[in-house]
């Protein structure tokens, strides 16, 4: 017999509160119950990436967090992040270099690699490679994406030293 739980968390800053089936993942509850199909469905076992999404400002895997344990937390989703143009350059980036082709891998990517760059402002490109090899992408072979985040972080710079 399934268990609900009663849970209101908040997601791309929108407050949701609603009776959750407790086994629920939040992959499953972002695109089933809310329908934010930015985030995608891949291994379902934590190893491929694309289903990354940010609880409380840290990007984990949404197909293994229970949406019932979310009580009190910040999501935000791919949605959230181009809704508020945080990533903008960085999705530009990705787009001029082809480092987009099917997309599949895209948002979880774009999520961890704007992860990176909070982090680490100026990776070099094996640490890029390294930051990012939790997300699998098949048609790219990374060379693309890899670029993309070095010419993102390169720009952040010049910007920076202007301001
Ligand atoms: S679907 Fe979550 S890591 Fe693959
Ligand atoms: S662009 Fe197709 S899986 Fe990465």
């Amino acid at each position: 017999m399934s268990r609900e739980v009663q849970v209101t968390f908040e997601v791309n800053g929108e407050p949701v509160s609603r009776r959750v089936e407790a086994r629920q993942h939040l992959i499953d509850f972002l695109r089933l119950e809310l329908g934010l199909t930015g985030s995608h469905t891949g291994c379902e076992h934590g190893v491929c990436g694309a289903c990354t999404v940010r609880v409380d400002g840290r990007i984990v895997r949404g197909c293994l967090v229970l949406a019932a344990s979310l009580e009190g937390t910040k999501v935000e989703t791919i949605e959230g992040l181009s809704d508020a143009n945080e990533i903008r350059d960085l999705q530009d980036a990705f787009i001029a270099r082809n480092a987009c082709q099917c997309g599949y891998c895209t948002p979880g990517m774009l999520l961890t690699a704007a992860a990176l760059l909070d982090s680490k402002p100026q990776p070099t490109r094996a640490e890029i490679r390294e930051y990012l090899a939790g997300n699998y992408c098949r048609c790219t072979g990374y060379h693309a994406i890899v670029d993309a985040v070095e010419a993102t972080a390169a720009a952040r710079a010049r910007r920076h030293k202007q301001d």
